[in-house]
């Protein structure tokens, strides 16, 4: 045998390839590790393929397929009538260093993979950034909806049909904004539930929140402009609008939603971002003469207000609020939704409904940017709307979500004893998906987050949601996946962690 083939006998032998894996594949794969260990160097010839196939004891037509495959990628060289020669990978990828001997004994240069490029300056900001990062959901995560009350049988039935009747045409990229009939379920929806001012034509499918604030921070505001956002605000939006390189404006929240001051209107704003119906994180409900306010600062400063509109699904008493984009008469509002949070998240679509100007740029951009598809799960989201199953389980799970979020109300109230309970501030408005306990300034949320953890409590502290100081100090608690027995047993671990961060 010769010493290429007793390297790759050797080879083929310690590797641990896929018991179905072909012949020629393991041959191929044997001998592209051999040439990148530099075991087989650079111009070292290959034994014939009838004498590898002899030495190996397979056919030879593995053999020959297994070479071709390597000249094909350019490991080989095949010199006619004379045989099959290792190539220099160094030709092939620049930056190799040396080391390593070959079968012959000679010294060889070693072919190591050049170290990848760094981030560009776009992606180094991007992971500087980066906030997004779920840890394991853990009671109180706020956020989370309880995904086991989704109506898995009905939406099995719904999907099954749609694959039945093999609309090919549904396999397709999702041209147009979107499947036809779900985009009608939605504009039904948005008018008799959320007061929006819309046409099925104005109505464009994404794949949820984070698309359609980034598909809006790319076409309508340019590197270094900026945007007005929320402070405290919601990270998913600051991210977007970071990356797409916005400077970002933090305009204080307060009870009644974005507070504009003087300073903020000496600004020029391209963007306004808001969740004006529930204000995220703090809950505030932004107020009907500070929503005409920003409507006309929007036309004033020649703005687009983004809405955000992302959980008015979930409002426990009295009816939902009627959208910002509802009261709008200039078209300067771009309105998304997102069926994240009240079906689950990894259905990934969304929902925008823009101004009329902007519907055919967005529509050419999304398929040009994104190529929209999934189909098949929006016809069956279309069904769900139309057969009224939505609205049933929107039901369901209000009533669920807002019975959690009193236990928990009463759970904390319980247990934080009259001192702590005279010091913290627990959110009184009857929507969401979590809860804003509110601590006094010496507090440090931060700290108290790393104790919640260790007691296996998942909170978020209010302060990292800021931009800028002042920042208010304080616990997200959410309840929606959290069961009423879980509720009464961990909301008592969190009252004594609250307890112990409220003491001076
Ligand atoms: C304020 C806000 N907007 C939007 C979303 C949902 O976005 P998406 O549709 O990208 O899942 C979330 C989810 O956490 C949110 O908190």
């Amino acid at each position: 045998m010769s010493p290429a083939s007793d390297l790759l006998a050797a080879t083929l032998a310690q590797a641990d390839f896929h018991p179905r894996l072909p012949q020629q594949r393991r041959l191929y794969e044997a001998a592209k590790v051999a040439i990148h260990q530099n075991r087989l160097g650079a111009g070292n010839k290959l034994p014939s393929t009838r004498d590898l196939a002899s030495d190996l004891g397979i056919a030879r037509n593995t053999v020959i397929a297994a070479f071709g495959q390597l000249a094909a990628e350019g490991y080989v060289n095949s010199v006619l009538g004379s045989g099959t020669y290792v190539a220099d990978l160094r030709e092939l990828a620049r930056g190799m260093r040396s080391g390593g001997k070959d079968v012959t004994g000679q010294q060889h240069t070693m072919p190591t993979v050049a170290p990848a490029p760094p981030l560009s300056r776009r992606g180094e900001e991007l992971t500087r950034y980066a906030a997004g990062a779920r840890y394991e959901i853990q009671p109180f995560a706020p956020g989370d909806a309880d995904f086991s009350s989704f109506p898995f049988k009905q939406w099995q039935r719904l999907q099954n049909r749609v694959w039945r009747e093999a609309r090919a045409d549904l396999l397709d990229y999702g041209q147009c904004g979107g499947y036809l009939p779900l985009r009608q379920a939605i504009t039904e929806y948005l008018r008799l539930s959320r007061s929006v001012k819309v046409s099925v034509e104005q109505v464009m499918i994404t794949s949820g929140t984070q698309q359609s604030l980034d598909l809006c921070a790319q076409l309508l505001a340019d590197a270094g402009d900026t945007a007005w956002v929320e402070d405290p605000c919601y990270w998913g939006a600051r991210r977007v609008f970071q990356a797409r390189g916005l400077k970002l404006h933090p305009v204080t929240v307060d009870a009644d939603g974005m507070a504009l001051e003087p300073e903020d209107l000496a600004t020029r704003p391209r963007l306004v971002y808001v969740t004006p119906s529930h204000q995220y994180p703090t809950g505030a409900v932004m107020s009907l003469s500070r929503r005409r306010a920003l409507l006309d600062v929007a036309v004033r400063k020649n703005a687009w207000i983004l809405e955000d509109d992302y959980d008015s699904e979930f409002r426990y008493t009295g009816r939902p609020l009627a959208a910002l984009q509802g009261l709008d008469h200039d078209n300067r509002v771009v309105y998304m939704g997102t069926f994240s949070k009240v079906l689950y998240p990894g259905i990934k679509v969304g929902y925008m409904v823009a101004p009329r100007e902007l519907v055919e740029p967005f529509k050419s951009a999304l398929y040009d940017l994104q190529r929209p598809g999934q189909l098949m799960v929006q016809a069956a989201l279309a069904d769900f709307m139309a057969l009224g199953h939505f609205t049933t389980h929107v039901r369901k799970i209000r009533q669920i979500y807002g019975a959690r979020r009193e236990t928990l109300r009463r759970t904390l109230a319980q247990h934080l004893g009259a001192k702590a309970a005279q010091l913290v501030a627990i959110s009184s408005e009857e929507s969401g998906l979590h809860l804003v306990v509110e601590l006094p300034d010496w507090a440090d949320d931060v700290a108290l987050q790393a104790l919640a953890r260790e007691a296996g409590l998942s909170v978020y502290p209010l302060s990292s949601y800021y931009l800028a100081p002042p920042v208010r100090r304080g616990l997200l608690v959410g309840y929606a996946y959290v069961t009423p027995e879980k509720i009464a047993y961990y909301g008592k671990l969190l009252a004594s962690v609250i307890q112990s961060g409220v003491r001076r």
